[in-house]
């Protein structure tokens, strides 16, 4: 017989997604239509001019070779000049940069490259799944970091007992946050990095919603709190920002040593990030400035359709400052699943349960914004209705 899965793999907790797959594909058998708010891919159309460095770029006779096992001396470039316009963080790429094909790929093969079976990694509550599934798929272990409503979602690392801070080797972070919606400012970072020089640990802060807030205070880097790149890396993904989630391009910067972890990791196991996708990652990070300023509006003008539907429906939830979400209460003493499986069922409408983040995520649920306005306004009336209507029930 040939070999099953190996325990780590098959012991991991249930992939929350796949069972929303199945409430989505039974809903449909039944005839509904959907308007699925579920996972976070962006349906904008990639800028024209990400399209045309592509397509220059596979017309060139070597498109097809293996491309090199770092990056691309023009994406190496552009990954330089965006930290520096960005964040004023002025890096040696040869040395701090990476690219990647995903930030969630990155971040996974980081944490198989720098930890064994017994280090702790310390990953926020309510937490993007890769980063506890990475850490039990090499049998790390992994221990929660508060994260709590009433801290607007910024983690409480005084609260991580002695005992774990000892062996951890290992901190996530993820600001802007993907679910919550939340924000940070530099002194958070600060924090994090004093905690990492502490603690003989590295900070790694996932930065895949870098570009998209709302608040008019940009996000800030963490290696703005690390100048020196001592204890930090630091994920940046063109999923979201350039709407590109399909064409797998991102890349981690920092600390040289860990930087150096994670090249060695892949060059084991790929052969790097494809050339026309690091033409098209330069060309989108050359020209942010000019392409980011309309995704944000349009996720702004998202945002605002639903949380007015919910406030003239008399919901007072609370707009999140940043992201790509809505993360949004369960209501009162209706249970998660039910919450989630009436919206299919009776409206049509796919949400993700906060589960899906974690325990920590419980009695919340998550709203993509990956429709237009109009028809986010009413799957927000629909929810506002539905949840009156559950409300009044109990
Ligand atoms: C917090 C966070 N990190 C990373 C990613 C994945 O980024 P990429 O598409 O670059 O792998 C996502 C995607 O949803 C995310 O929410």
């Amino acid at each position: 017989m040939p070999p099953t899965q190996t325990d780590s793999l098959r012991n991991l907790p249930p992939y929350v997604f796949a069972e929303l797959d199945r409430l989505k594909a039974e809903a449909r058998a039944r005839g509904a239509t959907l308007v699925d708010l579920g996972i976070g891919s962006p349906n904008l159309p990639v800028a024209p001019g990400i399209i045309r460095a592509m397509a220059a770029a596979g017309e060139e006779p070597t498109s097809g070779a293996y491309p090199p096992f770092r990056a691309t001396p023009g994406y190496f470039d552009a990954i330089t000049d965006f930290m520096h316009a960005r964040f004023g963080a002025t890096i040696e790429p040869e040395r701090e940069a990476l690219a990647l094909s995903g930030a969630k790929e990155g971040i996974a093969q980081l944490i198989f490259a720098l930890c064994e079976p017994g280090d702790v990694v310390l990953v926020p509550e309510i937490y993007y799944p890769v980063f506890a599934r990475a850490p039990l798929l090499c049998r790390a272990e992994v221990r929660w970091v508060p994260m709590r409503a009433e801290d607007d979602f910024v983690l409480d690392l005084d609260a991580i007992p002695a005992a774990d801070r000892k062996r951890a080797k290992i901190l996530i972070a993820n600001y802007p946050n993907n679910p919550t919606g939340a924000r940070v400012d530099v002194d958070f970072h600060e924090r994090a990095v004093r905690f990492a020089q502490q603690n003989d640990l590295l900070y790694v802060s996932d930065m895949a919603y870098s570009e998209l807030t709302f608040s008019g205070r940009p996000a800030p880097s963490a290696l703005e709190a690390d100048p020196d790149r001592e204890v930090t890396v630091e994920f940046h993904s063109c999923s979201k920002t350039f709407s590109m989630a399909g064409m797998r391009i991102g890349f981690v910067v920092g600390n040289a040593d860990a930087v150096e972890a994670l090249a060695a990791y892949r060059t084991n196991v790929g052969y790097g990030t494809p050339t026309v996708m690091q033409a098209a990652a330069a060309y989108a990070l050359n020209h942010h400035a000019e392409l980011v300023p309309a995704t944000v509006a349009e996720y702004r003008a998202r945002r605002d359709a639903m949380m007015n539907a919910f406030h003239a429906a008399g919901w007072n939830a609370e707009p999140p400052p940043a992201s790509m979400y809505l993360w949004l209460q369960v209501p009162d003493g209706v249970d998660d699943w039910e919450w989630v499986r009436t919206l299919i069922d009776e409206d049509g409408v796919v949400v993700t349960p906060g589960v899906a983040f974690g325990d920590g995520g419980r009695g919340w649920f998550r709203v993509s914004l990956v429709r237009d306005k109009e028809t986010l306004a009413k799957a927000a009336s629909a929810i506002a209705a539905r949840r009156e209507a559950m409300l009044s029930v109990r």
